[in-house]
């Protein structure tokens, strides 16, 4: 079994689509270990995008990801990490496949609904931003 990280952005919790989103993980299978609305501070944006520092759009995401809550979830399933990252669809909202969430919900490339984990890496990394009193080995 493996984990992966979910964050539903702001765009997306004020278009009320956090059930429609976290729906379709539980009926794909996924179990949830943790879900927690919050509103990150400057500081945990610019680190929990940090790989995106001095990106041009680096500014503009940190911004919007701090614009509103969002919704941080912990689904652990068999391919966690790549099956999610599939059901999200591509980056960019416009051109994501139908069927994906991306795809479904949003037109957006920085509003784009939600992020996931690209990696386990990026998981771990993302978890000690987002739940840092989470103890990773022994809780859930
Ligand atoms: P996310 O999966 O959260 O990871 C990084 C985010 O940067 C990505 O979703 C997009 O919201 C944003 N992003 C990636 N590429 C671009 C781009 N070219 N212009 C603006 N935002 C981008």
């Amino acid at each position: 079994m493996e984990r992966t990280l979910i964050v539903i952005k702001p765009d997306a919790v004020s278009r009320g689509l956090i059930g429609e989103v976290i729906s379709r993980f539980e009926r794909r299978g996924f179990r949830i270990l943790e879900l927690r609305m919050m509103r990150l501070t400057r500081e945990q944006a610019e680190d929990f995008y940090s790989p995106h520092k001095g990106k041009r759009f680096f500014g503009d995401l940190v911004d919007f990801i701090t614009s509103g809550p969002v919704v941080a979830a912990v689904l652990e399933g068999r391919n966690a990490v790549e099956a999610v990252r599939t059901m999200i669809g591509s980056t960019d909202s416009a051109v994501a496949a139908p069927g994906s969430i991306r795809g479904d919900y949003g037109l957006g490339l920085t509003d784009n609904v939600i992020h996931a984990s690209d990696s386990p890496e990026s998981f771990r990394r993302e978890m000690f931003v987002l739940f840092p009193s989470v103890d990773m080995e022994n809780s859930f």
